[in-house]
């Protein structure tokens, strides 16, 4: 009789994400299921959402895993805070700051794009002239697409009266963010990076001055932080609004376990280490570095390959023998980069240098 299961192979993700997950993490998707109103349940939630305050680096009391991923925190945190008649100054260097604005000026605020060039840091100065009184700047800690880190910090210094809004998908776990110390109001994340979780979820953290500026009644029914809030923080009975995912919350758990139980710094010093390497093992390959210099992203090397550096192969071809030879995925570049740049993330449980060994091993075995 043919089975109908489909085979599936184990690889090693080193590319933008998801990367692969802690072991803890993903034995904690077999659990046995809780209802969301399980005592048990709101115990380990309540658990969850003060390990994520630990590596936010906040103690901010409405923080909480959003159901959907890190794209549902973004929306989460603009949704909630601006519309009609507010101006949005959002930093773009990449990809991922060009959906927030698409995210911004779908809620009916004015976005003010300011535009990088690409593989650059934001530019602070530039993002305070662009506004005299903003309701919001808005930007990318750590954009995926380019592998630049920015400053935030700087941007929290001279916000005045705007709340700041830092993306924070591929920075949470595996780089240094300090949410209160950096006067960040709002920060979101994804499972899937650096903290070693699948993904469905998106941290998210609010400050208190930014939970007073929430809209009455945001755009969305099912991000309003006004009736979620009632489920996910607070003592005693809470308030269902939509079932949580449960398994999701559980892994989540375990995965901030594992990161903690390593310690915070040193696994920060891991996705250092193992960045490091990569960049090295690369140049030392023949390629180049795409990030400018002094702004490199640990987790996610962005990768340039040179012209006629792979022979007669396509960048398409390589990753594709990676992937079916050697089990190894690496990311493409996306819109003005794509077919020039490779994405090289180390995040999580893949943030290993026998990893990073294997792939420049691979690489050097393809290129002959
Ligand atoms: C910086 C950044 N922001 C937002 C997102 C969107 O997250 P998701 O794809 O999990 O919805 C990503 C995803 O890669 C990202 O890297």
């Amino acid at each position: 009789m043919a089975s109908t299961e489909l085979v599936l192979t184990d690889r090693i993700l080193m590319g933008p994400g998801p990367c692969n997950p802690y072991p803890e993490a993903v034995q904690a998707l077999g659990r046995p299921m809780l209802g969301h109103l399980d005592p048990e349940f709101i115990a380990l939630l309540d658990e969850t959402n003060e390990r994520l305050r630990t590596v936010f680096g906040t103690s901010n009391a409405l923080t909480f895993p959003v159901s959907g991923t890190g794209s549902a925190g973004m929306e989460a945190a603009i949704v909630n805070f601006v519309g009609p008649g507010d101006t949005v100054v959002v930093a773009v260097n990449g990809v991922f700051g060009g959906r927030m604005v698409d995210v911004v000026s779908r809620t009916g605020a004015e976005a003010i794009a300011v535009e990088h060039e690409w593989g650059q840091p934001v530019d602070i100065d530039r993002m305070v002239a662009a506004h005299p009184a903003p309701a919001m700047f808005a930007m990318v800690h750590a954009e995926t697409s380019t592998g630049v880190e920015s400053d935030v910090a700087a941007m929290g210094a001279r916000k005045g009266d705007a709340l700041l809004l830092a993306d924070c998908v591929t920075s949470l776990g595996g780089v240094d963010l300090q949410v209160d110390g950096w006067g960040i109001d709002i920060a979101y994340s994804g499972t899937q990076k650096c903290l070693g979780v699948a993904p469905g979820l998106a941290p998210l953290t609010v400050s208190d001055r930014a939970i007073e500026r929430i809209k009455p009644t945001p755009q969305s029914w099912y991000l309003d932080l006004n009736m979620i809030a009632a489920y996910v923080t607070g003592s005693g009975a809470r308030a269902y609004h939509h079932t949580a995912p449960i398994s999701m919350i559980m892994s989540l758990h375990a995965g901030l376990g594992a990161v903690l139980a390593e310690g915070l710094d040193a696994v920060r010093a891991r996705h250092q280490a193992v960045g490091d390497a990569v960049k090295q093992g690369m140049v030392d390959l023949g390629f180049e570095l795409f990030a400018a210099e002094g702004h490199r992203l640990a987790p996610l090397s962005s990768i340039v390959i040179p012209e006629g550096h792979l022979g007669s192969m396509t960048e398409a071809e390589v990753r594709s023998r990676l992937l079916g030879d050697y089990g190894i995925e690496i990311g493409g570049g996306l819109g003005p980069v794509a077919g020039k740049v490779w994405r090289i993330g180390s995040m999580g449980h893949t943030a290993r240098q026998r990893n990073v060994t294997t792939l420049l091993g691979a690489l050097a075995d393809i290129l002959g």
